[in-house]
């Protein structure tokens, strides 16, 4: 009886070691294991039967080695699949397998703006490869070349990540190149040129180089008071990406309500990745012609899969294209609506801030029930000649 209850632990034990094994193997152990308990239940018939009683190992090994397998199990693993003709064989009989790519890369960089942020200051907003800048150290250097054919100055590139790792295939880059001194400061003209390198971020033995036209100032074309002068606007607004089905109704809702809030000195930046569709154009069309609004069409960033149709990107190009034009920058949706209590006015909250240059605005949910399902009614424009 003990001998046979030890047995019965040692099946058990068997079990779940059959258990864990991978689905194929799983079903050769078992059919094993039902071979081994029928030799187990038969050892204890009379002995003429010619079983000798063997242990479970042992009757394992046996079965597996003696036994031909059933024609449908499936044949055991290969352990040494056959070189391919690209694999390499490496010192220590390492097998480095090659990865050939057909079709289009990723591109090194994607430029989607370049723009001053002084006298000896520029940033260059764009795209660039994922993976790279996860796992390689690519460098980015600034030349600036002047047209007066003097000589070129060079500065290293300041890599930014503002998407916070949200990226897919590109992840957003801004190139802040910063001189030593001014260029260009005197309107002589020139240009400012990237040029990238992955650093062997990809390939230790490959130091990829790209030279990027980043900038190009016309002679005369530079006007300094730009970035001294006050701003022309008090608010703008940078949106993010638009696309999708949106509701006329409720962008034009949204407009209305925010050119109220923010004044007859504030301007909205609206980027039309799809969602602008005729419907939406006709109730922002009103706007951008009383200068309220100016409409992006960035479709083409699609081709370049990044987070969000690139709110990171677009939102980052708008900040550094219109920083000098505004005293504050909006960033913000358009399912989303500032508001302020009752007895202040945008004005007098942005005043108590303006020892800051940053703030965040706390966000509630509000209640759909507060949009109107329908068309308030017709109304009419007329215009009268005089
Ligand atoms: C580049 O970085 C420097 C130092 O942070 C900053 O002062 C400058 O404004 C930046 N340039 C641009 C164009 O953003
Ligand atoms: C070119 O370089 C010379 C010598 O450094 C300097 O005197 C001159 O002002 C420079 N010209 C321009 C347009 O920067
Ligand atoms: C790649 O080239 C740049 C520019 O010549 C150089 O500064 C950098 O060290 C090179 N990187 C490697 C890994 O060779
Ligand atoms: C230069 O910029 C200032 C301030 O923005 C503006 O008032 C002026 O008209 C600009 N000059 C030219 C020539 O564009």
């Amino acid at each position: 009886m003990a001998k046979e209850k030890e047995r019965e632990k040692e099946r058990n034990m068997f079990v779940g070691v059959v258990w864990s094994c991978a689905a194929e193997l799983k079903i050769l152990l078992t059919a094993l294991l039902f071979l081994c308990s029928l030799a187990t239940v038969l050892q204890f018939l009379p002995s003429r039967l010619s079983i000798s009683p063997s242990d479970f190992r042992l009757c394992l090994s046996k079965l597996s080695s003696e036994a031909p397998p059933p024609p449908s199990l499936p044949p055991p693993p290969v352990p040494s699949p056959p070189s391919l003709e690209q694999d390499q064989i490496l010192d220590g009989g390492i097998v480095k397998r090659a990865f050939n790519p057909y079709g289009a890369a990723a591109y090194a960089f994607i430029q989607m703006g370049t723009y001053r942020g002084g006298l000896d200051t520029f940033a260059v907003v764009g795209l660039a490869s994922k993976p790279l800048h996860v796992y390689g150290k690519p460098q980015y250097q600034c030349e600036w070349v002047p047209d007066s054919g003097n000589q070129s100055l060079f500065t290293d590139g300041y890599k930014i990540y503002p998407d916070w790792g949200y990226g897919r295939v590109y992840t957003v880059v801004v190139v802040n190149c910063t001189f030593p001194e001014p260029v260009g400061a005197d309107g002589s003209g020139g240009k400012l040129i990237l040029h990238s390198w992955t650093n062997g971020g990809f390939d230790r033995d490959v130091n990829a180089t790209e030279k990027i036209e980043a900038l190009r100032e016309a002679p005369g074309s530079l006007n300094v008071s730009v970035f001294k002068s006050p701003p022309q606007f008090d608010y703008l607004y940078c949106g993010s990406s638009l696309y999708g089905n949106l509701s006329p109704q409720r962008v034009r809702e949204w407009i209305a309500y925010h050119v109220r809030l923010f004044g007859p000195k504030s301007h909205f930046v609206i980027h039309d990745a799809g969602g602008i569709h005729p419907g939406v154009l006709e109730v922002l069309k009103p706007w951008m012609e009383k200068g309220y609004v100016t409409l992006q069409d960035i479709r083409e960033q699609e081709r370049f899969d990044g987070y969000y149709h690139n709110q990171f990107l677009v939102v980052n190009d708008c900040l550094h294209r219109y920083r000098f034009m505004a005293k504050w920058m909006f960033f913000f949706d358009v399912d989303e609506y500032v508001y302020v209590p009752p007895k202040s006015t945008i004005k007098s909250v942005l005043d108590s801030l303006s020892d800051y240059t940053q703030f965040t605005i706390e966000q509630m949910p509000m209640s759909n029930k507060l949009c109107l399902a329908e068309d308030a009614g017709k109304t009419y424009r007329y215009l009268f000649a005089t």
